[in-house]
């Protein structure tokens, strides 16, 4: 696992956005993981400005989402598809068909789980993964004591993930859906590049566990210690407890 660490949020996003373009130039159909949450939005506007600059060509990138909110009605302006959308798939000029999620909406949840794993694999895997991380280890939605094997399937999300996400949902609890579907750790660690971002000092104790802990599934994002090609991106913020 490689670590670095940046002055801050933009620095992160910037170097992203780098290592992205310069996977697009080597492989311009490259499969793009993308993640949610505000950590993960300098890289997006860091990648569509180079973009606009003609710094890269990104018309045959694919993007594809790591995880979904349960039972949002289609089109709700807070489920990860309609994010992905906005912050993404728009700004890097992509066609929507470029895109790939699971469906949060559909009458059979578990079937839908396994068709994302097959339509990813189809895809021919992930290029490069970008994870954020939640404050209590979580990578996608695999809460602790996620089984470090598991695959895209339906979670229950902790009163402390609720708590962290009610802010996209004006602040109020009730409104964030319980249930989610997330790529599984096992799917996850399939993409050929990994690469967290954590900014904050929020984030910092879940980024020490994650380094320097044992693998362990109590803390999800540990098992980014088990891939071949893993690079953690922190802030000196994030990185105050390493
Ligand atoms: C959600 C997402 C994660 C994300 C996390 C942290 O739980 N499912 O993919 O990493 O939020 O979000 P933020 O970057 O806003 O702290």
């Amino acid at each position: 696992m490689e670590v670095v660490i940046v002055p801050d949020a933009a620095a992160g996003g910037e170097l992203i956005a780098e290592a992205m373009a310069a996977l697009l130039r080597r492989t311009p159909d490259a499969l793009l993981g993308v993640a949610t949450g505000s950590t993960p939005l300098p890289v997006y506007q860091a990648l569509a400005a180079r973009v606009r600059a003609g710094a890269v060509d990104a018309s045959r990138a694919r993007v594809c989402q790591l995880d979904e909110y349960v039972g949002l009605p289609a089109g709700h302006p807070e489920s990860y598809r309609s994010v992905v959308l906005r912050e993404v798939v728009d700004p890097l000029g992509l066609s929507p068909k470029a895109f790939m999620g699971p469906d949060g909406a559909a009458a059979d949840v578990q079937a839908a789980c396994a068709a994302y794993d097959a339509a990813l694999a189809a895809a021919g895997g992930v290029d490069l993964q970008l994870l954020g991380i939640g404050t209590d280890g979580h990578i996608g939605f695999n809460e602790p004591c996620s089984s470090l094997a598991s695959r895209t399937r339906i979670k229950t999300l902790t009163e402390q993930t609720r708590v962290d996400n009610a802010r996209f949902f004006d602040g109020d609890i009730e409104q964030v859906p319980r249930h989610v579907i997330t790529q599984g750790i096992g799917t996850i660690l399939e993409a050929r590049h990994l690469v967290l971002l954590a900014t904050g000092e929020g984030k910092a104790e879940a980024v020490a566990q994650t380094v320097e802990g044992p693998v362990a599934a109590v803390v999800p994002a540990s098992a980014l210690q088990l891939h071949p090609h893993a690079t953690v991106v922190v802030d000196e913020a994030a990185a105050s407890k390493l």
